[in-house]
């Protein structure tokens, strides 16, 4: 497993190995790697005949500084989770290789995608993550890039992204991977107390039921009632919002209709650690 932490090495390889006819998939995280990563990796190898795993926390996408400095680095347990499972190119690039001094984050039009939900809650989040996207896709020109399903919102935005850069890269959405108890793996789990922890599982459980209110025939607004007072004076989370909304737009919905697709998000505070989620209606 080769490991560049330079544009330059990591670009002339992964070039070299693209003249000579092998196609390359790319899997972007910020480290602290769980089995949801490990699960788009597996995707990835089946698809190309070569994976690249980059691990970069990109100050650009966060508001608050605080929750930069408290994002987990755990680069060389990171290293040697890719070397067991046959990972062929590790990209941790340093803040300085990936932004010029005083840089911040490219503006782009999303079309509305990033006004919604995380877009509301997290000033500027997805103009830095389209930002780091971007660049990624310039240097290691993949593909195929792999994204959980997870973070939704982002997966539609990346999408939107390569149109409007018109970066010739395939977006490749893949299911949440959860824990057996139903919690959707996320780096921010490994910050959760014991109790938190224990307590976590009601997110995914109750947007679970979500999914069968739906099914009964109830409206957004009485799931939305119904969510939002279990979380009323929950010992453990708080909820920050619950919204069910179009997928192919992410706008709040107040009515079903019969040949759209729905999803429902959520946003939960455990402690300091915030946690999201989302399920298909
Ligand atoms: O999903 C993430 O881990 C990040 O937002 C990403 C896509 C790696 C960009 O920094």
């Amino acid at each position: 497993m080769k490991v560049f932490s330079t544009k330059e090495l990591a670009s002339s390889h992964l070039r070299n190995l693209k003249s000579r006819g092998f196609t390359i998939g790319l899997v972007p995280t910020m480290g602290a790697l769980h089995k949801g990563h490990l699960s788009l990796i597996e995707k990835a190898k089946k698809d190309h005949d070569i994976v690249v795993v980059s691990i970069f926390v990109n100050p650009t996408q966060f508001d608050n500084a605080e929750d930069l400095k408290k994002y987990p680095r755990t680069l060389e347990e990171d290293l040697e989770k890719l070397k067991r499972i046959d990972c062929d190119l590790v990209f941790t690039p340093t803040s300085e290789e990936m932004y010029s001094k005083e840089e911040a984050a490219e503006m782009f039009d999303f079309e509305e995608l990033d006004k919604e939900m995380e877009g509301k809650y997290r000033d500027n989040h997805f103009n830095g993550v389209g930002t780091i996207v971007k660049k990624l896709f310039e240097v290691i020109q993949p593909n195929s890039a792999f994204f959980g399903e997870k973070d939704f919102q982002q997966l539609q935005i990346i999408k939107t992204l390569v149109n409007i850069t018109k970066q010739p890269v395939n977006i490749v959405g893949c299911p949440i991977h959860r824990e057996e108890d139903g919690l959707a793996g996320s780096s921010r789990n490994r910050r959760l107390t014991i109790e938190q922890r224990k307590s976590a599982p009601f997110i995914y459980k109750t947007i679970a039921v979500a999914r069968e209110m739906k099914e009964g025939h109830s409206s957004p607004q009485e799931i939305n009632h119904w969510v939002e007072n279990q979380f009323k004076n929950h010992p453990h989370l708080v909820l920050e919002y619950f919204t069910i909304a179009k997928e192919k737009n992410l706008k709040k919905t107040s009515c079903f209709l019969p040949k759209e697709q729905y999803r429902a998000f959520i946003a939960v505070f455990a402690g300091e650690t915030r946690l999201i989620d989302n399920i298909a209606l």
